[in-house]
């Protein structure tokens, strides 16, 4: 049987839409002994969005829209189709849908864009599918596609420990103004993550810990508080592979931003400003000095992923 085949209200086609996140703190310790590392990370989801909308095919197939579509893998590495994929064999059906990706995230920028496409398609299938999978099931089959996954369906704000998937949810008292400066070309997680190794090679890494001070910030949106208490262990690994980003990092905080860091694994730069009038001024000189691609303004905390239409 075809999935959705001869259900009552079939749906043509449903629409999700997923956010990007900021890691307002990413504690990394020793490597383990799968590669991977464990962590202290508080993501922080942010108003930039890709929407996700899967209609039923033939086969499985992906397009993607928006400025940054032609660096999209279209093939089946692709978080979205893998997630449609995995959902489907739980099933026992067949995964034939069409996935289309409005981009709006920065692509291979340590903004989770891959990860909110996992998650999109993944709730998108589940609805034009009708099979009303449990949030738990849906969290599982995410921590299975990737350690920043899973929060990309929670949105808000989450601490992540294990390697980032083992997520519990965070109040956030009030809102937060943020400018992202998207670099020129991407930089590869695992290099980073291997960089980070690399440059602690002989030294004993502490064991990773959410910081109290930052929890505390966004407790109670104390903005000033929660720039006093950023912090972002890959980021001498991802200024070690690129440099220039320490000229990003400057230019921002010369033109007035609280605080700025390395978003997740970079290469985008993050600038936490006091309000949207700071934002804009600083992503305006960001744009100006030539240190990036471009620079975006974005609230926090978003919503996790949620279903628009269909
Ligand atoms: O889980 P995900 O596929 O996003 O991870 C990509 C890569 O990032 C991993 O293969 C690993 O090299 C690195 N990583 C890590 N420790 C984590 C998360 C990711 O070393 N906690």
């Amino acid at each position: 049987m075809s999935a959705g085949e001869g259900r009552e209200g079939a749906r043509e086609s449903v629409t999700v839409r997923v956010p990007a996140k900021v890691n307002v703190q990413l504690a990394v310790g020793g490597a383990r002994p799968d590669g991977f590392h464990d962590l202290a990370n508080v993501f922080l989801a942010v108003g930039l969005y890709d929407e996700v909308t899967v209609r039923p095919a033939q086969s499985l197939t992906i397009t993607c829209s928006g400025p940054d579509a032609g660096q999209v893998p279209l093939d089946r590495t692709n978080l979205a189709a893998r997630a449609a994929e995995l959902l489907a064999a739980r099933h026992g059906i067949s995964p034939d849908v069409h996935i289309h990706i409005a981009k709006d995230i920065p692509v291979a920028g340590g903004m989770a864009g891959g990860s909110a496409d996992g998650a999109g398609a993944l709730m998108a299938c589940d609805e034009l599918w009708g099979l009303r999978s449990s949030r738990a099931e849906l969290l599982a089959i995410c921590a299975e596609l990737g350690s920043d996954v899973p929060f990309s369906l929670v949105g808000r704000a989450a601490l992540g420990t294990g390697r980032g998937e083992q997520l519990d949810e965070l109040e956030v008292g009030g809102s937060f103004h943020w400018v992202f400066a998207v670099a020129d070309g991407g930089l590869s997680t695992p290099a980073v993550y291997r960089e980070f190794d690399r440059l602690n090679e002989g030294v004993r890494v502490p064991e990773p810990v959410a910081s109290a001070p930052l929890l505390e910030a966004l407790r109670t949106g104390d903005v000033l508080a929660l720039a006093d208490a950023l912090s972002n262990d890959l980021q001498p690994a991802a200024l070690s592979l690129r440099p220039s980003l320490a000229d990003t990092l400057s230019v921002g905080v010369a033109a007035g931003a609280l605080a700025s860091l390395v978003s997740g694994s970079g290469p985008t730069t993050a600038f936490l400003t006091k309000d949207e009038e700071s934002a804009r001024a600083v992503a305006a000189a960001l744009t100006a000095s030539g240190t990036c691609r471009t620079a975006r303004v974005a609230g926090a905390p978003a919503a996790g992923a949620t279903v628009v239409a269909g």
